[in-house]
């Protein structure tokens, strides 16, 4: 079952999502080396409380934390930590959700972490390209698999490779709503797009081979072969023309200035 969202509905979500983007600001104004995932995960968690939203990963199906820090060869679901003390050259991927009046917000943000090197900078760039190519294919009458086909296309000509054991989602009342929202597909594959569904679309990029595996927390996956990951995520709203995006980086950028891209 995939439910449309009223206007009303699409605002309220803007609003968690922005309360989301805020705490991501909180965030990244702490991201150093010398700083740990569990620092993050308080303060992201302490803005959202303090805002009056939910910090629904928090006890989701168990989880531990208010957000997900997947530092490096981790995908994503790395578990918040004060022995994970990030170092100069890093990148963390940072993922949470909000709920708010009733309403989820999904993104994630792939940071770097001091001087990162211009490899690793080039993952994060195309997997931010990706994410936007792929909103771009989330309006009314396109296809599932246009998003997932471009996002593909788009990582694999950068000779990077695509997780297939994660997707990204319906959004809305729940965190996860139907449908499954893959990062991989073919075009003019899957249920048609119609305005007033609402996705997270999240391509999870890999700089060498697809594989992953889970940690021995249960959570925590990461890649086979211990090279870098990014993962970028907004959630959106499929319209004519242009999709709507409600996540907002924008209070990363104000952070980051310059080094923001
Ligand atoms: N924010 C994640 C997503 O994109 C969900 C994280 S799983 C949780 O779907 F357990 F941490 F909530
Ligand atoms: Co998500």
């Amino acid at each position: 079952m995939i439910y449309l969202k009223t206007d009303e509905e699409v605002e309220l979500m803007r609003q968690s999502n922005n309360l989301l983007g805020m705490a991501y600001g909180e965030v990244a104004k702490a991201i150093a080396p010398g700083v740990t995932t569990a620092q993050l995960d308080k303060i992201a968690h302490d803005f959202i409380c303090d805002h009056g939203g939910i910090p629904s990963c928090l006890g989701y199906e168990g989880y531990p934390c208010s957000l997900c820090t997947s530092v490096n060869e981790q995908v994503v679901h790395g578990i918040p930590s004060k022995d994970v003390v990030l170092r100069d050259g890093d990148i963390i991927s940072v993922d949470g959700c909000v709920l708010m009046n009733g309403f989820q917000a999904d993104s994630a943000y792939t940071f770097p972490v001091g001087n990162v090197s211009d490899d690793i900078m080039r993952l994060l760039r195309v997997t931010k390209e990706c994410l936007y190519l792929g909103v771009e294919q989330a309006i009314t009458g396109k296809r599932l698999g246009d998003i997932g086909a471009t996002i593909q296309e788009h990582a694999e000509s950068n000779g990077y490779s695509v997780v297939r054991e994660f997707v990204g989602h319906g959004i809305g009342r729940e965190m996860h709503e139907e449908p499954e929202v893959c990062n991989y597909g073919r075009r003019g594959n899957g249920i048609v797009l119609k305005s007033g569904m609402t996705l997270a679309i999240e391509p999870m990029i890999l700089m060498g081979r697809r594989n992953i595996i889970i940690e021995d927390d249960g959570w925590t996956a990461r890649t086979a072969d211990r090279k870098p990951a990014a993962h970028y995520e907004l959630s959106v709203c499929v319209r004519n023309g242009k999709a709507d995006i409600l996540s907002t980086f924008d209070y990363i950028k104000q952070v980051l200035g310059d080094r923001f891209f």
